[in-house]
């Protein structure tokens, strides 16, 4: 039990109301969650405060050599008016495992899901309930000794803020245009690839760049040795529907292990789908798609949720997928997703989590 203390806002600000456009990670609530941590102490001080501004020292180590993780998760409002998360414990799991790779000491699981439960709570006011919104929520811990050196830092800040928030593509589920980089690379095995830390995300701006300056929304990544093989797409893993059969690259160290890329493998095995999580390369799909084998492409992510891919650019060919339209499957699969998380739809995997 994490014993948080909480301090209200007395100076609320305006709640978006129905139907007001979100963006995404545009707008946030009134409250934070925060907890230090003090080598030899562990974690402590778990708050809730309102929203502020941060006072650190500028040579806090975060700003120079990056020791920082961070989560997306997302809370949702059911039609009998309960508060909903999806899959917490996974978010819980994956922080400890970007931890580790990091230096950053552990959060036990138990006290992640209560600071989220709890920071949730108190803004719940602030969930949204248009088609295709929810109140994003975005867990990080930053290293804050005052130090120059390399070395693992001392003292941390866990927080948690929260963003209600429409779709991450302001194309919402209509299919997006992907660019498959070819000359940058994203992770190497050993590397950090398989960590939601920052790095990752700085390493991906020049291609993203390259990529919609070419008209293109999203960066699809080839493996960091032999330029070869499908990774992912940075803020989304990717399936392929490949002649009848789910194919989605393996987990190899390099790509992120996504809650929404599980649950979508959980499905279309329940289903009765073959799902193969394995190597693929590039070769492979342009194959497939003149063999008119390569049926639908979708992306997979907490904040993309499901996200169609209607063309694909490798060097010169560019592969329009099923003509450009949202396929079947990519169709159940977001309707499935989404009406668990919603509570629209029974939920045979215990996914969803009420917070009381
Ligand atoms: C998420 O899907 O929650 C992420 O953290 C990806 C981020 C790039 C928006």
């Amino acid at each position: 039990m994490l014993n948080i203390k909480i301090e209200k806002t007395t100076a609320p600000k305006r709640i978006p109301q129905k139907g007001e456009p979100l963006g995404f990670g545009k707008i946030f609530t009134d409250h934070m969650f925060m907890m230090n941590y003090t080598e030899g102490q562990g974690w402590h001080d778990a708050r809730i405060v309102p929203y502020q501004n941060l006072s650190l020292d500028p040579s806090a180590m975060v700003f120079h050599y990056g020791q920082e993780m961070f989560e997306g998760m997302k809370a949702y409002k059911t039609d009998d008016g309960k508060t909903c998360l999806f899959r917490p414990d996974m978010n819980a799991k994956r922080t400890n495992g970007t931890n580790k790779r990091l230096c950053i000491p552990e959060v036990p699981e138990e006290d992640f899901v209560e600071a989220v439960k709890a920071i949730v709570k108190v803004d719940e006011a602030w969930i949204p309930t248009d088609p295709g919104t929810s109140l994003y929520i975005r867990p990080f811990i930053i290293a804050t000794d005052a130090f120059l050196g390399v070395a693992p830092s001392k003292t941390y800040l866990f927080i948690i803020i929260l963003s209600p928030s429409g779709a991450y593509y302001a194309s919402g589920l209509a299919p997006v245009g992907i660019w498959i980089e070819d000359e940058f690379v994203r992770a190497v095995r050993g590397g950090m690839g398989f960590t939601k830390t920052g790095g990752n995300y700085a390493c991906s701006l020049a291609a993203q760049v390259k990529a919609h300056d070419a008209g293109y929304s999203q960066v699809l990544w080839l493996d960091g040795v032999e330029r070869k093989y499908i990774e992912e797409v940075g803020a989304m893993n990717i399936f392929f529907k490949i002649d009848g059969k789910v194919v989605t690259p393996m987990l190899n160290g390099s790509i992120l292990p996504g809650v929404t890329r599980d649950s979508v493998i959980n499905l279309c095995k329940s289903w009765g789908m073959e799902v193969e999580e394995r190597k693929i390369s590039v070769d492979e799909l342009l194959e497939a798609q003149k063999a008119g084998k390569l049926e639908e492409i979708w992306g997979t992510g907490t904040a993309a949720v499901i996200s169609p891919v209607g063309k694909l650019r490798y060097k010169d060919d560019v592969m329009l997928i099923n003509g450009g339209e949202i396929g079947e499957l990519s169709q159940k699969i977001y309707d499935t997703v989404t009406g668990i998380q919603l509570g629209k739809i029974a939920d045979p995997f215990g996914w969803r989590v009420v917070i009381d």
